[in-house]
């Protein structure tokens, strides 16, 4: 469970990137690695925060998906230029899927095309021509066509439960602040780190 101190940090500095007019405020890098320690980056959109952990959704059969699957080990990292003198926030801990239930209200919210386009895209897999996804996505239309579009079974949540969360603050001539919280038998604490 996160504490309200970071979680207050964290959301502060993220309002704060949004005033500032960063066009994406919530892109996070996220990390994954396979069972042998192949490690890959690609970014995803923060999609909720609270004392649980960090959420975002994508497709469980994706190269992440699967990747998260064997080895649940995960990192997500922000970086927002346009608060203070830039502001780096990494985040370690184990991605979990969310209950079908949360997944399923998050899909609902979704515009129609982006449902749709849920079911077309086997995420990550080889596609032999843009064509077969454009015929794709027409036959998932037609499919659905006078309902409501159903969350696909392979598409949903992943909640990153966090046991370590560093604040990074950058100042001038490389004299950056490191504020770096870890979780160790269900208490927080903090630390400074030199930069
Ligand atoms: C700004 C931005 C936002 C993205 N948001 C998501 C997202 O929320 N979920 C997702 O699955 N992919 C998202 N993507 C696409 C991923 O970066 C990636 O291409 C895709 O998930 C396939 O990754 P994989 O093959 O490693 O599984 C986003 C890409 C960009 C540039």
């Amino acid at each position: 469970m996160l504490i309200p101190e970071i979680l207050d940090t964290f959301r502060s500095l993220l309002r704060d990137a949004r005033d500032a007019g960063d066009p994406e405020p919530t892109a996070m890098t996220l990390a994954t690695a396979d069972g042998k320690g192949r490690v890959s980056a690609r970014i995803v959109l923060l999609k909720g925060v609270d004392e649980r952990g960090f959420r975002f959704f994508t497709n469980y059969e994706s190269a992440k998906g699967v990747q998260l699957a064997a080895h649940p080990q995960v990192a997500l990292c922000f970086h927002w230029k346009t608060v203070r003198d830039q502001v780096q926030v990494r985040v370690e801990g184990r991605g979990e899927r969310l209950p079908a239930g949360e997944s399923d209200a998050y899909f609902a919210t979704r515009a129609r095309m982006s449902q749709i386009g849920a079911w077309a895209s086997e995420q990550s897999r080889t596609l032999p021509d843009r064509r077969t996804f454009d015929e794709r996505v027409a036959r998932h239309e037609k499919e659905f066509q006078g309902r409501d579009v159903p969350r696909p079974p392979h598409w949903g949540g992943v909640l990153v439960v966090p046991d370590k969360v560093e604040f990074w603050y950058g100042a001038q001539y490389r004299l950056h602040e490191r504020v770096c919280w870890e979780r160790d038998d269900g208490q927080w604490r903090s630390r400074l780190l030199y930069p």
